[in-house]
């Protein structure tokens, strides 16, 4: 599956991303989507690097950005300004204009003083703003606690005690435009049932929404779908057909009404995997550590969520030994995984981070003034 003749050539640590399985993804995501005629918009900040930008973006898909260089770097892929959703809890001014030059489709609104904010400088150039509010719907999503998003102590969205307070604001501004309501309740969710619960919170608050006498035309849902990190063979792709079925049973759409969706993990997780060199094996008391030339610089979610990816070394088929596989960092958290089955590592191995794709090289630092990592594609190599 991995090219080594080809890796031998090139400096460690690097991203390699099979640009056939991301192609793969996208169509499946965009078939099951097509079935109920629903929209995605890729999760920009999950990975921009350009290339895999830009095979996304042929596709046909549009953007969901959270900053101002990330819809730069959306309108530089190809991604038409009216397929690009703007969310964030803190967006600048300076983001919000190049927003309304670029003429995006739609800001995700989180809270009233925002509102006023974007009306305020759509104002200015004369424009009217679409916005959909984001609403906190306090789902549980059962993830991460740094990756859930949905519960009423998280700092997203508008809570459902203020929505009448925020439609009532709305009714003052004549610059922004309520086009939708946007959820998003977290990341990595394997189990789906938040989905269906989020699906009945939806309804009620369109019916909230209602005694208002507004319907709006967009929903969207967010993004969230997880991947399998523990057998990214098995199951590398996502259940996408599982998933936008969920909603169609448990969200009626009204007539003219259309459903959108952010996902970014599970359209590029599994396309992407760290490679790096075993620079050392050291010998512990009671351990044996593989040290690679990869740190948490390169890939921080091991170190940052205690998240798993599968480790592989992928140079040897000699008998499997048991390592602590660890970086070059100066932190004792720089540790990919403990007490890790590799098959027996020797200087020079090429190891393999898998499930990297999605928030690997787009979270990578320059602490202890490393470089960043490279990338390379399966097709170009
Ligand atoms: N939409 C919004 C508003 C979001 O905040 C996110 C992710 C997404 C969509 C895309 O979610 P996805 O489909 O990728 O789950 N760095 C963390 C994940 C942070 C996710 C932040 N928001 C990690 O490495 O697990």
């Amino acid at each position: 599956m991995f090219p080594l003749d080809k890796f031998k050539e090139l400096k460690t640590p690097f991203y390699f991303y099979d640009t056939d399985l991301l192609q793969k993804t996208v169509e499946t995501a965009l078939n099951a989507a097509n079935r109920y005629g629903y929209n995605i918009h890729y999760a920009v900040k999950a990975n921009a690097n350009p290339r895999i930008l830009s095979i996304i973006s042929k596709n046909g898909l549009g953007a969901d950005c959270v900053s101002g260089g990330e819809i730069k770097a959306a309108l530089n892929a190809g991604f038409p300004a009216d397929k690009i959703v703007f969310a964030g809890v803190g967006k600048a001014d300076w983001e919000i204009n190049i927003g309304l030059d670029a003429g995006i489709f739609c800001f995700n609104v989180e809270s009233v003083q925002e509102l006023e904010v974007i009306n305020e400088l759509a104002y200015a150039k004369n424009k009217i703003a679409s916005v959909a509010l984001r609403i906190n719907p306090e789902v549980d999503a059962c993830t991460h606690h740094h990756i859930t998003t949905g519960k009423q102590e998280n700092k997203f969205g508008i809570n459902l005690d203020q929505i009448s307070h925020v439609l009532d604001k709305l009714k003052q501004l004549s610059s922004v435009k309520l086009i939708g309501l946007h959820f998003h309740i977290g990341s990595q969710l394997t189990d789906l049932d938040p989905f269906r619960i989020l699906c009945s919170q939806a309804v009620n608050i369109q019916k909230q929404l209602e005694e208002h006498k507004i319907t709006v035309e967009h929903i969207n849902f967010g993004g969230g779908l997880g991947i399998n990190y523990e057998n990214p063979e098995q199951n590398p792709i996502p259940d996408f057909n599982g998933y936008f079925e969920i909603f169609h049973r448990h969200f009626p759409l009204k007539v003219s009404q259309q459903i959108h969706f952010e996902p970014g993990r599970s359209i590029i997780g599994q396309s992407g995997t760290l490679i790096s060199r075993v620079l050392y094996v050291k010998e512990g008391t009671s351990k044996k550590f593989a040290v690679l030339d990869a740190g948490f610089t390169d890939l921080i979610r091991p170190a940052f969520y205690g998240a798993y990816h599968k480790i592989e070394n992928i140079s040897s088929e000699e008998p499997v030994e048991i390592y602590d596989v660890v970086g070059p960092i100066c932190e004792s958290s720089d540790c990919f995984g403990k007490q890790i089955a590799l098959n027996k590592c020797r200087r020079g191995d090429f190891i393999a981070l898998r499930s990297a794709g999605a928030y690997g090289e787009i979270m990578a630092s320059q602490y202890n003034c490393r470089q960043l990592p490279d990338s390379y594609f399966y097709d170009s190599l």
